[in-house]
């Protein structure tokens, strides 16, 4: 059916069963391997298909596909998705202390944010391996772009969030879209151990990032970035940090890219957390000695987790990137939103995590003045229209003129 195979990390082990998203011999996290490629011919194939507006190529995930999944074109699940700009904002690069900021806007797929890259993989494999259905915990955007490609599957769909948080753009896509929005007490970390549960006794196919499949989708922000920049890598790659799936897929992509020869050096990852939920953080300034798990709070509640699935995933696209980890407090979250917001660009707050981020490392000396950096927005602005920080208020007036002048000074 594919020539992608798993692969588990731990033991080496392939699992008998394709449906396996953790290695049934010994619980380790598994990998998509690929048929091999060779580099030479690859970037001209994935820039002869970039031109391509019809078919599966017009997707920015599965124009990449020899590196994503091996599936018929007819058994694709897609939008597309993909595709989305690298914005030059003068305003937010000033803001940031870094003239060579570029932002990935990857709130501008087709359900507002970035898990759309992995859920199309994820789906079609889900519709492939005959799923009944499919399951995922969220804190709101997994879940969104779960219920849309399910839907667009005709499959089934089960959403498990916090009863407390969840950005009520999020909730209004999980709905409309026909998933089961199951709200359970507890933070996202109660509603992921869950689903792990809850997947195997009914049947369901788990689609959180744990999923192997659904980070091969999302290592495709890296490569569509490559190719953006003409496939002359930045110094730094900016992300917002939680369940640590982003960082994992970032990290393996670059590996890939520069293995087959697509990009001649490999960026280094900045993954930043909110500081009320910044679990790696703490990981990473132990040299990654202890595991840190926190009870989390931040206004960012897309990155609200305290406990994230895919830590040693991540631990090693840090280590392979020479990467570092921060983390940045609300308040200069929500900055970094006004500055976004601000210049005309937009992001739901988890997603400045990475441009407050690059400010901090800049002023830190880590990040140089000269620096090309990419920070990936991960998230749309209407995702979450209860946090923003501009201090910009409508303003009530009675329907004159006079009002109107007296109101616009
Ligand atoms: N930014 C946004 C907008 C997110 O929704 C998430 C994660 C992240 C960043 C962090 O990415 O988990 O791969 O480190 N949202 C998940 C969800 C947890 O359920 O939607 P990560």
């Amino acid at each position: 059916m594919t020539s992608s195979a798993l692969v588990c990390l731990a033991c080496g082990e392939s699992p008998p069963a394709d449906t396996a998203v953790t290695c049934p011999a010994c619980g380790g996290v598994l990998e998509v391997r690929h048929a091999p490629v060779s580099g030479g011919d690859l970037r001209a194939l994935f820039d002869c298909r970039r031109r391509e507006r019809t078919g599966i190529s017009a997707s920015g995930v599965w124009r990449f596909r020899e590196l994503v999944l091996d599936v018929p074109d007819g058994a694709v699940v897609t939008y597309p998705e993909g595709d989305t700009p690298l914005l030059a904002s003068r305003a937010v690069a000033r803001w940031a202390g870094a003239p060579g900021l570029l932002l990935k806007h990857d709130g501008m797929n087709p359900t507002g944010s970035f898990k759309d890259r992995g859920m199309t993989v994820g789906v079609t494999r889900a519709r492939q391996l005959g799923a009944r259905g499919v399951l995922c915990a969220s804190t709101g955007n997994t879940a969104a772009s779960l219920a849309a490609y399910a839907a667009l599957a005709g499959l089934p769909a089960v959403a498990v969030a916090p009863n407390v948080g969840v950005a009520p753009g999020k909730v209004a896509q999980i709905v409309a879209h026909g998933a089961r929005m199951l709200l359970v007490p507890g933070d996202f970390d109660a509603c992921l151990r869950l689903v792990r549960e809850a997947a195997e006794r009914l049947g369901l196919y788990l689609l959180n990032s744990v999923n192997p499949y659904r980070l091969e989708g999302q290592k495709t922000v890296a490569f569509e970035m490559l190719q953006e920049l003409d496939w002359s890598p930045p110094d730094w790659i900016a992300l917002p940090a939680g369940n640590l799936g982003n960082t994992a897929a970032v990290g393996a992509a670059l590996l890939q890219a520069r293995d087959l020869g697509l990009a001649d050096r490999v960026p280094r990852i900045v993954a930043v957390q909110a500081a009320g939920a910044a679990p790696f953080a703490r990981s990473y300034a132990t040299g990654f000695a202890q595991r840190a798990r926190v009870c989390a709070s931040t206004v960012a509640s897309a990155i609200r987790i305290g406990d994230p699935a895919s830590y040693d995933r991540a631990v090693r696209a840090i280590r392979q990137t020479d990467g570092v980890v921060t983390a940045v407090t609300d308040d200069e979250i929500l900055e970094a939103k006004a500055a976004v917001d601000g210049a005309g660009v937009g992001c739901e707050p988890a997603s400045a995590a990475s441009v407050a981020g690059v400010r901090r490392l800049v002023q830190d000396g880590v990040i140089g003045p000269e620096a090309r950096v990419v920070a990936v927005l991960t998230g749309h602005l209407l995702k979450d229209p209860t946090v923003v920080g501009s201090g910009n208020e409508p303003v009530e007036i009675e329907a004159s003129v006079e009002a109107v002048e007296r109101a616009v000074g």
